[in-house]
């Protein structure tokens, strides 16, 4: 059971209270079904549309007899492309493998790489407007791919594409409200860098509520949010990789997003985007959303010493992640 979902929103020219969001996923079992399902849910959207190479009309069917405004529509195969896209303003990227036990993210490269390239030619041609959420793996390299189609196709914005590591952030704040008896509902954690590994860099010096660890528990924490994704990829066994999780993240973004584009104010969310704020060209740090997508990069702020030693094991790692997704567009 797998799932892609590609999703759009589309916010009518004649009211700033109508959105409409496409959601392209094929037999949504994995982050595809539920981040539908999530998304179908919010009444700040008005249509919902799903794209993937299989399945997608059964998903849409189902999903189109829940009593939200949203209307469903939905596409299936790469010639459907055209009609899925055209329009879109958010478009939301999960399609591609999932790891199995054992597989790094860049494991994933060789088959993600191209599946994302195409979605985005795609995006770049019918809806260059769009926000684009990349969540396909590995982000680190999905993006840079994503913007250097987009600079071929002379549609880049790169306040309008962003990598979602929204999940480290939902780990981050669950992990330590659970360390220290709080409602996880209260706490945030920015969470910068990129999604793998070391690079994915808690700052858990400036968790709010403040928090404080001895050194051994800080380290043990920062370790188990780098490496969260493989706890749930052991725990599943060889049937994937985070799915609910991730679909609630996805929706926390996505919805970001379009309350963004709605003209809310203080909407802020770690995304993985364009950056100058270190020496890796692509970096995660909180960001002010708002009607054209990206509105102010927050930065690092001030990082603990312990903080500031992940940043230069996360730097040449992220590097590497970033070039290989250029080359793989650049260098044929
Ligand atoms: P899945 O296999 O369940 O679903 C993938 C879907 O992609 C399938 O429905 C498949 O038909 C579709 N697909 C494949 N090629 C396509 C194409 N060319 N066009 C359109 N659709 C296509 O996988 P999943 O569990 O939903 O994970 C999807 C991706 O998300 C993986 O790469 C995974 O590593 C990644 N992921 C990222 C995060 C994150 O935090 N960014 C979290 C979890 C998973
Ligand atoms: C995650 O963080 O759960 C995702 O990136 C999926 C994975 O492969 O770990």
């Amino acid at each position: 059971m797998s799932l892609k979902i590609v999703g759009r929103v589309h916010i009518s020219p004649e009211s700033d209270n109508i959105i409409d969001l496409f959601i392209a996923g094929g037999d949504l079992c994995g982050i595809g079904q539920p981040l539908s399902l999530l998304l179908k849910q919010s009444p700040l959207v008005t249509e919902l549309s799903l794209y993937d190479i299989v399945h997608t009309p059964g998903v849409a069917a189902d999903l189109s007899h829940i009593e939200s405004p949203a209307k469903v529509a939905g596409f299936n195969g790469a010639e459907c492309m055209k009609d899925a896209f055209k329009g879109a303003d958010v478009i939301i990227i999960p399609a591609g493998v999932p790891r199995r036990p054992g597989m790094t993210r860049d494991d994933l490269f060789n088959t993600n790489a191209s599946i994302v390239r195409d979605i985005v030619e795609a995006a770049a041609q019918h809806a260059p407007n769009a926000l684009i959420g990349i969540i396909s793996n590995p982000v680190n390299s999905t993006v840079p791919i994503a913007a250097e189609v987009l600079k071929k196709a002379g549609k880049y914005n790169p306040k309008r594409l962003f990598g979602v590591s929204t999940l480290d952030v939902v780990r981050a704040n669950t992990f330590i409200a659970e360390a220290k008896g709080l409602n996880p509902l209260d706490v945030k954690v920015p969470v910068i860098g990129g999604h793998s590994g070391v690079t994915i860099i808690p700052l858990i010096s400036q968790a709010t509520p403040a928090v404080s660890f001895p050194p051994d528990q800080l380290k043990a924490l920062t370790e188990r949010i780098q490496e969260a994704g493989t706890e749930v990829v052991k725990a599943k066994a060889g049937a994937g990789s985070a799915t609910l999780s991730m679909a609630y993240a996805g929706a926390r973004f996505a919805i970001s997003l379009i309350r963004g584009l709605k003209g809310e104010q203080n909407i802020i969310e770690c995304a993985y985007v364009e950056s100058d704020v270190t020496e890796a060209k692509y970096f995660s740090t909180p960001l002010l959303l708002g009607k054209n997508g990206l509105e102010k990069n927050l930065g690092l702020g001030k990082l603990s010493e312990f903080e500031q030693g992940l940043l230069k094991t996360a730097i040449p790692e992220l590097k590497k992640n970033i070039q290989k997704g250029e080359d793989f567009i650049n260098k044929k």
